[in-house]
């Protein structure tokens, strides 16, 4: 089985039953940070009210605690609800760097049955362009089975 339906087969496995979000949040991260490599800091940025995205369960170095929505990656993702795929953040003058390591990062929307963005997954590597079209892919069939399952 190819390493992302590996993965994701795991995901849903240590998730059975679980309905309790941020041990979801907290699997998923401890997870992913642990399966691939090129996953320098991986981590979850939560809605906390309009506009705000606060930090939730991560691995990695320490992430900025308040994103909001006109800031960052991060909040590029959650305003316009679609996929942030930066092979070079520092062509990106909006990109917040918590770690001046961080050379590539992907952040991909989750979202509720209305499609308001409820959080991002944010995954930062300290590689060039880092992620493949297959990690995209996976990391947004991941968003998506997150949203519908918790939301
Ligand atoms: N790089 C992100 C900020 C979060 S951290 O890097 C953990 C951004 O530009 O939104």
């Amino acid at each position: 089985m190819p390493i992302h339906d590996n993965v994701f087969a795991r995901i849903e496995s240590l998730l059975e039953g679980e309905d309790d979000w941020i041990s979801a949040m907290s699997t998923v991260v401890c997870e992913l940070h642990h399966s691939f490599e090129h996953f320098h800091w991986t981590g979850f940025y939560r809605t906390v009210k309009p506009n705000i995205l606060k930090i939730g369960p991560y691995q990695g170095g320490h992430g900025c605690l308040v994103i909001p929505f006109d800031k960052g990656i991060c909040g590029a993702a959650a305003k316009t609800g679609k996929t942030q795929d930066v092979p070079d953040v520092h062509a990106r003058t909006e990109h917040i760097a918590c770690s001046s390591s961080t050379l590539s990062e992907v952040v991909v929307p989750i979202k509720n049955s209305n499609g308001q963005v409820v959080a991002v997954l944010d995954i930062d590597s300290d590689l060039p362009a880092a992620f493949s079209a297959a990690d995209i892919s996976f990391t947004e069939h991941l968003c998506q089975y997150l949203g519908a399952k918790y939301f």
